[in-house]
């Protein structure tokens, strides 16, 4: 899958996009059919056991990509840009987005709308692919003081319709909308021109990328109320750790 092939099958058919942070996960998602692999900052809560993406490194995210990278997928693999690089100026982003690219990735994710325009577009002339992301923005959990739901409020839906508009503006070849109110992805989705990918957004988008562990049930915590659970993996991880700790407490060895 190309940023041209996943950006044609707007109107055609619905995007399936997963994060992915290993090798084995990218493997089966690959198998499975899934188009995008999201190398997500959300690796930070996932697998490192931060509390949140913030302490997320380029170097954490150059080395989970990789291991997805491994896997040879013909899905597409996204690489975020983690929290803060940002602001360290356009010439140290590109450097970092050329690392990506370098290793194989097919493109970045960018959080941020209109006040990130600038950037992506200069990103897009270099020669690097970028999607956008808009509505709820983890990396701004600080600032925020938690993580609400976009679209509702008065004057929300025209910020967020401002937002996706830059996002085409600048070139991204598609668009990721977080937990933003399913009316106002569904007019989001109408304005583009560039597939509208929703995770806790409804049906009304042109995709869904939801986080791999949620739908795993693989984490310590509840997932969102929006993302179904497929499989409860870490329950039966915890019953096979137990079978196997009652087996080498009675001697019972394999041999
Ligand atoms: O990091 C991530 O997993 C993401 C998705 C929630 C879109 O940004």
């Amino acid at each position: 899958m190309t940023t041209k092939s996943l950006r044609a099958l707007k109107g055609e058919r619905p995007i399936v996009a997963l994060t992915a942070y290993d090798f084995p996960t990218a493997v089966h998602a690959d198998e499975a059919g899934v188009d995008l692999l999201l190398v997500g900052d959300s690796v930070g809560t996932t697998v490192l056991g931060h509390p949140n993406t913030i302490p997320v490194t380029v170097e954490d995210m150059r080395h989970h990509a990789a291991a997805v990278l491994r896997a040879l997928p013909e899905a597409l693999v996204v690489v975020d840009l983690p929290f803060g690089e940002a602001s360290f100026g356009r010439d140290r982003v590109l450097e970092v987005c050329r690392d990506f690219l370098r290793l194989g990735a097919g493109a970045v994710k960018l959080e941020g709308g209109r006040e990130q325009e600038e950037l992506r577009g200069f990103l897009v002339e270099a020669g690097i692919p970028v999607i956008g992301h808009i509505g709820l923005l983890p990396q701004q959990v600080a600032v925020e003081g938690g993580y609400h739901r976009r679209g509702s409020r008065p004057g929300e839906e025209d910020a967020l319709l401002a937002d996706a508009a830059s996002v085409e503006r600048s070139g991204c070849f598609a668009c990721i909308g977080e937990l933003i109110d399913a009316g106002v992805a569904g007019r989001i989705r109408e304005h583009l021109g560039i597939p509208f990918i929703g995770i806790g957004c409804g049906p009304d988008c042109d995709g869904q990328i939801l986080v791999c562990h949620d739908i795993l049930g693989m984490g310590p915590d509840d997932p969102p109320g929006f993302a179904k659970v497929y499989a409860e993996l870490g329950t039966q991880v915890r019953r096979a750790f137990e079978a196997y700790r009652d087996e080498v407490r009675s001697g019972r060895f394999p041999s």
